[in-house]
């Protein structure tokens, strides 16, 4: 049993209709190619959705800044205004790419806390290290790559080429990379989804063991959401592509942009949810399935407070006056 549900608190299943919401609507832009239209589709759906539901939310992590996203935008009120005030971070569609191009693991993606329980990450860079709950406490970003692998393999009770690292497969990562086959760790390139990385390091019997590299700081901040619920660890340090995001990360209060953040920085509410859908297929969640007058969906919930993961699949029916075939 764990602790007593706090008075006022939005059900779950209001939270997993978000993300559902936005992975079919993203869904049907699968392989076509357009990244633009496949994100537009998310962030409408999921917009949309969030006015049913039970909360007075304001967008910490969201499509941008008010000036240049029409909806999800930094600072945004969102939900039906009636319920419990929480925070949101959101990433409609993670890995735009990858549903424009028909590969895994793209999914919607949303975390909610209480007010203040989520950093309010600038729109760059973010050099990070995660790794699962046994080397959680024990990894140090400035410590050199072998250093850090040969400790995850120790954690993990394995040698360092029994260890899988996922990169973000980018030029930028071509010294790590190296450092990682030297020290003698496989590699796991990825085109893109570095938030499904991390959940998939932190959870076992996946056969990932860590994600190094860097990539979006707001996605290390949904990570460090889902980490902070299963026990894993993010240790992230920003990184400035110009001094533009340099001066706006300064007026967002970024003062020391040499600051090393750990989990409990960026996900540092003690009432976060953590909720994905898969859009398209990956090792931890199915894509949807579309089906005659219905679709499908899969999704993983994480409740750090009530100490719960739930996988959630669910049958939507076009019209419930006409039920489709219902699949096991
Ligand atoms: P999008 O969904 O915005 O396309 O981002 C996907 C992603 O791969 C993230 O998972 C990752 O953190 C970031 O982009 C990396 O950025 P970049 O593509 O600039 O290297």
């Amino acid at each position: 049993m764990g602790p007593a549900i706090p008075a006022e608190r939005t059900p779950s299943m209001e939270l997993v209709r978000i993300t559902e919401a936005a992975a079919i609507a993203s869904a049907h832009w699968l392989g076509h190619g357009d990244n633009t239209r496949a994100d537009e589709a998310a962030v409408e759906a999921m917009r949309r959705a969030m006015d049913e539901v039970a909360f007075n939310a304001t967008i910490v992590i969201g499509e941008g800044e008010r000036d240049e996203a029409p909806m999800l935008f930094i600072g945004e009120k969102v939900g039906r205004g009636d319920g419990p005030a929480v925070d949101i971070a959101v990433d409609p569609l993670e890995g735009t790419n990858l549903v424009a191009k028909a590969r895994p693991n793209a999914i919607a993606v949303m975390a909610v806390s209480e007010p203040g329980g989520l950093l309010h990450a600038p729109d760059t860079y973010m050099e990070k290290l995660i790794v699962g709950p046994p080397a959680k406490g024990k990894v140090d970003i400035d410590r050199p790559v072998k250093e850090n692998l040969q400790i995850i393999a120790q954690s993990l009770g394995r040698e360092i080429d029994d260890l899988a690292v996922v990169i973000l497969d980018r030029p930028r990562h071509e010294k790590l990379i190296k450092d990682v086959r030297e020290a003698g760790a496989r590699i796991h390139l990825i085109e893109d989804g570095d938030v499904i990385a991390a959940l998939e390091v932190a959870v076992a019997g996946t056969n990932l063991h860590a994600v190094m590299g860097s990539g979006g700081a707001p996605e290390g901040v949904l990570a460090a959401a889902a980490l902070k619920c299963i026990g894993g660890e993010i240790i992230g340090r920003l990184k400035f592509r110009n001094d533009e995001e340099r001066a706006r990360a300064k007026q967002m209060g970024i003062k020391d942009e040499n600051r090393i953040y750990r989990t409990e920085d960026l996900a540092r509410g003690k009432d976060i949810r953590f909720v994905a859908t898969g859009v398209t297929d990956g090792e931890l969640l199915q894509g949807v399935r579309f089906f005659a007058r219905g679709a499908r969906t899969h999704t993983i919930l994480l409740d750090g407070r009530m100490g719960k993961v739930r996988f959630i699949n669910t049958q939507h029916f076009e019209d419930p006056a006409k039920p489709p075939v219902v699949r096991i």
